[in-house]
């Protein structure tokens, strides 16, 4: 029987548009169609780092230990060994990575400042007027050739003596210690810094340092791990509550003395991964509800509407420290912009209706309690992963996951602007040619991009986004074997080496119209780079 000529054509164009649709859906293709030009006029474009993961100097000019110094020196902390002594030496070849990212033409730069350089003795000691100087040229330089700096003020490092003193975020100390070392900062950069950012990641800090015990000061207890000292129920709370406090604190400064000056910002950036029910049950989506209010609306509800969220009062008791209203006051509106590190996406299983018996490394230890919102989170369903897997154990692409916490974020804080401080991608894949040929890491950004870009569409006030980094660096307890630079780093030479990525970066920001992931034009050659 012969075909209607009609009908055939318009299936055609249907299976056309449904493989479209699917290619761009998908989470592993690389057909995403996005430019620059899909975002808003002064929207940032940039690269972020933190200090103790690229500047190295260690105790150089002044400079004091930091509690990462201390857990890296403690044999078995690191299984690799390593530590920030050097690592990528930016605080000697700092111009260098400045005109890097000049020649990628980005327009922003997010860079914590080290608070033991500052700081070697927090508040009990002198400041250390050489780290003055070298944030002021890193500022200086950066301004002059067109780029913002966007400074978090604390990114998981700090000085050991406040450890040693008060045990460091479990002591309501540290929130007069972080103020301190705020205005120090604010005094001497705010003239020129609009964008400030007062604690990196809280939420994700505190698991680390108090469940995994991954992070100094490496503290847990029963079902989490077994430390010889922790309390892995109640610490992370009470850390998270002085953190919260400090901000406040450092923000209500930030707003009464330098703010208006400049006509700056302030904000506080929260480790933000999506979170998707296992399965259609109305008990697993309310459990991926949970698991998002228990992580990210844990710091932002605070900061927002100056109290933990409902959800998190509802499951725990006592445990969960009390603002008096005074400090609910201070925390309301303590922020002009939310910063999210995005990076992926879990599965959410319900473990309050259902038993959720953890018996192996599939699920979430502690899946029966508080801390966890009785949630277990799991990175595949019926044995199929829920994305392209990358170089961190539970890190999987899955692009969508960015459209969906952007608005989750913009829904449950009336739109409030919103930077994604850091996204991106290590390769799984670290010495084989695809390491620095590395296709996928632009597909990575094209595709996560483009579903910022249809949160922007949907309403979202998105003003930034900040590439997870500039060159390979110090990845906390994976030391060097994690890799999620544009830049390679030679070693020993510490020559920074372009991978396709730089190049694509480059070609983006410079262009109006998208592109071929094989463009020549993205071949960056060393020797340009390697002029310092
Ligand atoms: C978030 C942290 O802010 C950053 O320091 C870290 O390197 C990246 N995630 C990648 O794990």
């Amino acid at each position: 029987m012969k075909k209607n000529p009609t009908t055939c054509r318009a299936s055609r164009s249907v299976i056309l548009l449904l493989l479209a649709i699917v290619t761009v859906e998908s989470s592993t293709g690389g057909n995403f169609d996005i430019k620059r030009l899909d975002f808003p006029d002064g929207f940032l474009f940039g690269t972020a780092t933190s200090a103790y993961q690229i500047e190295g100097a260690y105790l150089e000019d002044g400079s004091g230990p930091s509690n990462w110094d201390h857990f890296a020196a403690v044999g078995g902390n690191l299984s690799t060994g390593d530590n920030g002594y050097i690592t990528d030496d930016y605080y000697h070849r700092y111009m260098e990575d400045i005109e890097i990212m000049h020649s990628l033409g980005v327009n922003a730069y997010r860079f914590s400042i080290s608070w033991s350089r500052v700081l070697p003795k927090g508040k009990f000691g002198e400041v250390n007027q050489a780290a003055i100087i070298f944030y002021n040229k890193i500022i200086d330089n950066i301004l002059l050739r067109g780029i913002q700096p966007f400074v978090t003020i604390h990114h998981f490092d700090y000085p050991q003596e406040l450890e040693d003193r008060y045990g460091g975020w479990l002591s309501p100390s540290m929130q007069e210690d972080f103020v301190y070392f705020a205005e120090i900062c604010f005094k001497n950069f705010a003239d020129r810094v609009k964008h400030w950012a007062t604690i990196n990641e809280p939420n994700l800090f505190v698991e680390m340092a108090y469940v995994r015990a991954a992070f100094p000061p490496a503290r847990c207890s029963p079902p989490y791990g077994n430390c010889a000292q922790g309390n892995s129920d109640v610490e992370p709370l009470t850390a998270v509550h002085n953190m919260l406090l400090a901000h406040a604190k450092a923000s209500k400064l930030y707003g009464e003395q330098f703010k208006l000056e400049v006509d700056g910002m302030i904000g506080i950036i929260v480790s933000a991964f999506m979170y998707i029910p296992l399965t259609d049950d109305k008990e697993d989506k309310e459990a991926a509800k949970r698991a998002l209010a228990f992580d990210v609306a844990w710091i932002l509800d605070p900061v927002v509407f100056g109290d933990y969220p409902p959800e998190m009062r509802r499951y725990h008791g006592k445990e969960l420290p009390y603002f008096s209203s005074d400090e609910r006051a201070l925390l309301r509106d303590s922020i002009d912009f939310i910063g999210i590190n995005h990076y992926s996406t879990f599965y959410a299983k319900d473990c309050i209706y259902s038993s959720c018996i953890c018996n192996d490394s599939s699920c979430t230890k502690g899946n029966d309690r508080p801390l966890r919102g009785f949630v277990s989170t799991f990175v595949e369903r019926n044995g199929v992963p829920i994305g392209e897997p990358t170089g961190m154990i539970r890190f999987f692409v899955v692009p969508k996951g960015m459209e969906g916490i952007v608005l989750y974020v913009k829904e449950r804080y009336h739109n409030k602007a919103i930077f994604v401080t850091e996204n991106g991608y290590s390769s799984p894949d670290n010495e084989d040619e695809s390491y620095q040929h590395d296709v996928k890491r632009i597909n990575f950004h094209k595709s996560y991009l483009y579903y910022l870009a249809r949160a922007i569409s949907n309403g979202a006030d998105v003003r930034g986004y900040f590439i997870w980094t500039l060159m390979d660096d110090f990845e906390w307890r994976s030391g060097y074997n994690v890799k999620f630079g544009l830049y390679r780093i030679h070693h020993p030479t510490l020559n920074r080496i372009p991978k396709l990525s730089a190049g694509w970066y480059r070609y983006f920001l410079s262009n109006t119209s998208s592109s071929d992931i094989e463009s020549s034009d993205y071949i960056l050659s060393d020797e340009k780079h390697l002029a310092y």
